[in-house]
């Protein structure tokens, strides 16, 4: 049997990446070592754990569970600082595209982190994390009235391609706001979705929670959010400018998962949850699952598909 050549590369508006699949900040991507892993495997790009002014050492532990269908966190954004991420860039060679994620702990530290990024040479692109679910501070992505103005301050310096990481919304109303928001201003990308905030997991042996900060509330991520990931990509499908990529993040285990994204809407796609469990040899297995699954739908490019979920007439 003859077999059709599948290309999975993607485009997120100009940033080429010879596959979709790449991981999500936050899952194995901190330390140097968890980098150059990063680098060496067969992921489209990287993305950074979304990185802050100074060093933090996060929350108390313990404050990552997993279970079959899901995981909570409550982090609390552990990393290094800008500045080793900057440097460990500098001296890497790579021709991957990178992702520099950063999450300042206010709107002054973002614009300081957003102008260091623009100084460096050695980032593709950034992701803004608007939507930590594990902060005092409030979830930006979820103040509109915020949002206008920060971005216009933003793009009054920004030169470098932008994306930013949104939290789940629940009402489309928000997520026609927000795109009306975003429509105006020269964003690249946008990830949806981050982990779904303030979940609990119990383990009723012990009558406790399962994460020691905020008294166990935290992000919820993994396959069991997939739906709620597939809306909000499937929304901001139709309300965005069709310049401003997506890329889908929420419930990847598996190659039809990725297929599910990219039907919606999605560019690429990130792993997370699945990235913690399995390591970094997800990629190959997740790159071989989609290849086949495509194969087997007669599809040989993600553009055959990327946005054409129809409705069940
Ligand atoms: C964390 O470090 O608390 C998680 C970051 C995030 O989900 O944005």
């Amino acid at each position: 049997m003859i077999m059709k050549k599948i290309d999975i590369s993607a485009r997120i508006n100009g940033i080429q990446l010879s596959s979709c699949i790449m991981n999500a900040s936050g899952a194995l991507c901190t330390t140097g070592q968890e980098l150059s892993d990063l680098l060496d495997s067969s992921s489209g790009a990287i993305v950074t754990k979304s990185c802050t002014r100074q060093p933090r050492k996060g929350n108390i532990k313990p404050r990552y569970f997993e279970w079959n269908v899901g995981s909570i966190n409550s982090m609390g954004l552990p990393n290094l600082g800008i500045d080793f991420y900057l440097n460990f860039l500098e001296e890497k060679k790579t021709k991957k595209p990178v992702f520099l994620s950063i999450s300042g702990l206010s709107i002054e530290e973002i614009f300081f982190l957003l102008k260091k990024a623009n100084f460096s040479s050695k980032i593709t692109a950034i992701e803004l994390n608007l939507s930590c679910p594990n902060l005092q501070e409030e979830i930006l992505g979820y103040d509109l009235y915020k949002i206008y103005d920060f971005l216009e301050n933003v793009f009054k310096f920004n030169e470098k391609p932008l994306g930013i990481k949104l939290p789940p919304y629940f009402k489309e109303e928000y997520i026609k706001n927000m795109s009306l928001i975003l429509n105006q201003f020269p964003i690249v990308f946008v990830t949806c979705i981050n982990s779904l905030p303030n979940g609990i997991f119990v383990d009723p042996r012990n009558e406790t929670s399962v994460i020691q900060p905020r008294n166990g509330f935290g992000g919820i991520g993994g396959s069991i959010i997939k739906p709620f990931a597939l809306a909000n990509i499937r929304k901001f499908y139709t309300y965005l400018r069709k310049d401003i990529s997506i890329i889908g993040c929420g419930g990847i285990s598996y190659g039809k998962d990725i297929f599910e994204h990219i039907l919606c809407g999605a560019s690429a796609v990130q792993i997370g949850t699945q990235l913690m469990k399995e390591g970094i040899s997800v990629f190959e297995r997740l790159k071989k699952e989609f290849t086949l699954f495509l194969q087997k739908k007669n599809y040989s490019s993600i553009n055959s598909f990327k946005g054409k979920l129809k409705n069940l007439q």
